[in-house]
């Protein structure tokens, strides 16, 4: 009896543990995509697009043109096309290099972009710039 009663002291904690284990297995791979997939995702809703239409025109147009069109000079440079086509196209529809290129100053590779292009990082929050990517999208 005695002998019997100190096994099961034994196996019931390493059951325990095994069950931690597997809880702990389990959860994990359910648990990381998430934060990835919300913060590359722009929303498009129409209050989105209004938002957005708003800030281009009061921050973009001067130097992207009324539509989006771009061809504009600017100094040295020349202003790029940001409709749709042309943007999904350069970016390879990646909204993450669009955002970096708007707050960054930099191309879909890294590079920077001519220093025309002002760095708007700090100046527009990541909403305002999601807005306006939401906008830039209904271009075409
Ligand atoms: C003072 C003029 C100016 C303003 C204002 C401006 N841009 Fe630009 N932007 C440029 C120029 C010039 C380029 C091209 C830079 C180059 O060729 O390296 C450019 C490039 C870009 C690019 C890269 C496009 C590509 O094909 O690689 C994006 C995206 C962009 N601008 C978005 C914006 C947005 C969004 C705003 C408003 C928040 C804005 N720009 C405001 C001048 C401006």
């Amino acid at each position: 009896m005695k002998q019997i009663a100190h096994r099961a002291a034994t196996i019931l904690p390493a059951i325990a543990l095994t069950l931690a284990l597997g809880a702990s297995c389990t959860l994990v791979p359910g648990a990381s995509p998430t934060p990835t997939a919300t913060a590359t995702a722009i929303a498009t809703s129409a209050a989105a697009v209004a938002q957005g239409k708003q800030l281009y025109d009061a921050n973009c147009a001067a130097c992207h043109g009324p539509d989006g069109e771009g061809g504009i000079t600017v100094g040295s440079a020349t202003s790029a096309n940001l409709r749709a086509p042309d943007l999904d196209q350069v970016y390879k529809s990646d909204d993450a290099l669009i955002r970096r290129a708007i707050l960054d100053g930099q191309d879909q590779d890294g590079e920077a972009l001519d220093p025309a292009m002002p760095r708007w990082r700090g100046k527009l929050t990541d909403t305002q710039v999601n807005d306006i990517i939401a906008y830039l999208k209904t271009l075409r």
